[in-house]
């Protein structure tokens, strides 16, 4: 049976960084016709509701009906370590990272925490993402069960390291190939789920291993692959001492095949002219952990990169303090006004949908609202506490109302989600 959802309904025509916020669609009293899990229609809800007579109908009332958020790079195992206090990137790693990583040789801690991921995620309406496992395949087994349990449309990989970590979470570069590709085979393209080759960054990888995850991703070109790019000073100069014959940290990659379409860069702060130019060249994408790259002290994303490449946004969970895209966008907006730059609601909202499904080189699928997309929506309470409540009284444009929320809002703003065409209330 068809479902017609009822409510004030955001969409994009086109892209907020090269038009402005016309980019934007919004019907006040607006609905969407959902139909074998696909988005039918979009219009005025007067007319759709002429049309289809037969629908079942879940009105939202004065709810903005938006696509799902889209976390373009998480790190799921990370989850219970979120907010820990007082460390940058390579003390973080080693004192909070690493040891909880360790405990995803056990099957049975890998499907708990991942079930407790995706129960977040969900509640503050994020239906993709994209995520690092552990070097452990059981971990990225617990992680595509889990998203396959829910119907998500969901990216992982097995972290592959095999230096400068403990030894309970190095592989080799020979069993990093060989581990990610039985995953590869066993889950890319089941269902909405699609397998993600991941170093996680040249620090933990010999050039052997990056040469192995190179090789693998030219035999599997339709895959992504992800790892971590300039996020730190520190990290950059470490990679200079561990790489000394690599033109800068890209082309530790780029030597070794990693670089090209389809290539997914998380944090890409501190880029030289030279990255820039080649991660243009490419077509690589770029993704924004704004939270994280203040909570570990980064440094501030070059947002004008948007005018010229895929970029997403990402709570980076756990380096990220944050699992709200909402919390994502007030960040990104922030670090935007300490480089000069106002982002426009329009532009943080599209950033957090079809931005994401981009990078992920999915917005034929997922992240926008528009027939024969896939029905993955968030319905949001504009109005979702007294704060924002009386921030929103005179709003008199739909991006006044919205602001607020991405402001102030968390998961009490979200009302619902819907994956796949099917209605999932969040737990609280
Ligand atoms: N660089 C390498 N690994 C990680 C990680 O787990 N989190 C963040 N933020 N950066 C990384
Ligand atoms: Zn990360």
């Amino acid at each position: 049976m068809a479902d017609l959802l009822l409510g004030q309904v955001l969409s994009f025509t086109d892209d907020p960084f090269a038009v402005g916020p016309e980019a934007a669609r919004h019907d006040r009293h607006g609905a969407v016709l959902i139909e074998n899990g696909k988005i039918a229609a979009v219009g005025p809800a007067d007319a759709l509701r002429a049309a289809n007579p037969q629908a079942r109908i879940t009105d939202y009332g004065q709810c903005l009906i938006s696509a799902g958020f889209i976390d373009a790079h998480v790190h799921y195992p990370q989850t219970a370590i979120i907010a820990s206090w007082g460390k940058r990137l390579i003390d973080w790693l080693n004192s909070y990272t690493f040891p909880e990583e360790m405990r995803f040789a056990d099957r049975a801690y890998a499907d708990e925490v991942a079930n407790r991921y995706f129960d977040l995620a969900l509640a503050h309406g994020t239906t993709s993402m994209c995520s690092y496992a552990t070097i452990h395949p059981e971990s990225v087994d617990a992680f595509f069960t889990a998203a396959q349990a829910r119907g998500l449309r969901a990216f992982a990989g097995k972290t592959c390291m095999d230096r400068n970590a403990p030894e309970a979470l190095r592989d080799t570069a020979q069993s990093a190939y060989d581990d990610s590709k039985r995953l590869l085979q066993k889950w890319h393209g089941q269902g909405r789920l699609s397998y993600v080759i991941t170093p996680r960054f040249s620090p933990t990888s010999t050039p052997e291993q990056l040469a192995a995850m190179g090789a693998l991703w030219h035999e599997y070109p339709d895959c992504l692959m992800q790892t971590h790019l300039s996020e730190q000073t520190d990290e950059i100069a470490w990679v200079k001492d561990l790489f000394p014959q690599s033109r800068d940290y890209l082309d530790t990659y780029e030597s070794q095949g990693l670089l090209r379409e389809g290539a997914v860069y998380g944090h890409a702060i501190h880029l030289t002219p030279r990255e820039k130019d080649r991660l243009r060249e490419a077509g690589a994408s770029l993704v924004h952990c704004p939270t994280s790259n203040t909570f570990i002290g980064s440094g501030l994303f070059d947002m004008g990169l948007a005018q010229s490449l895929r970029v997403g946004l990402a709570t980076d969970t756990g380096g990220g303090s944050s699992f709200s895209m909402l919390h994502t966008m007030a960040a990104a907006y922030e670090v935007a006004q300490l480089r000069g730059q106002a982002l426009h609601p329009s532009q943080l909202w599209w950033l957090a949908t079809i931005g994401s499904a981009r990078a992920l080189h999915a917005e034929h699928r997922i992240g926008n609202i528009a027939a024969g997309l896939e029905a993955d929506l968030t319905i949001l309470d504009l109005a979702s506490t007294p704060a924002i409540e009386q921030a929103t009284r005179r709003a008199e444009t739909i991006w006044q109302a919205i602001f607020p929320t991405i402001m102030l809002g968390d998961d009490r703003a979200i009302r619902a989600t819907w994956i796949n065409g099917k209605e999932s209330r969040p737990r609280r």
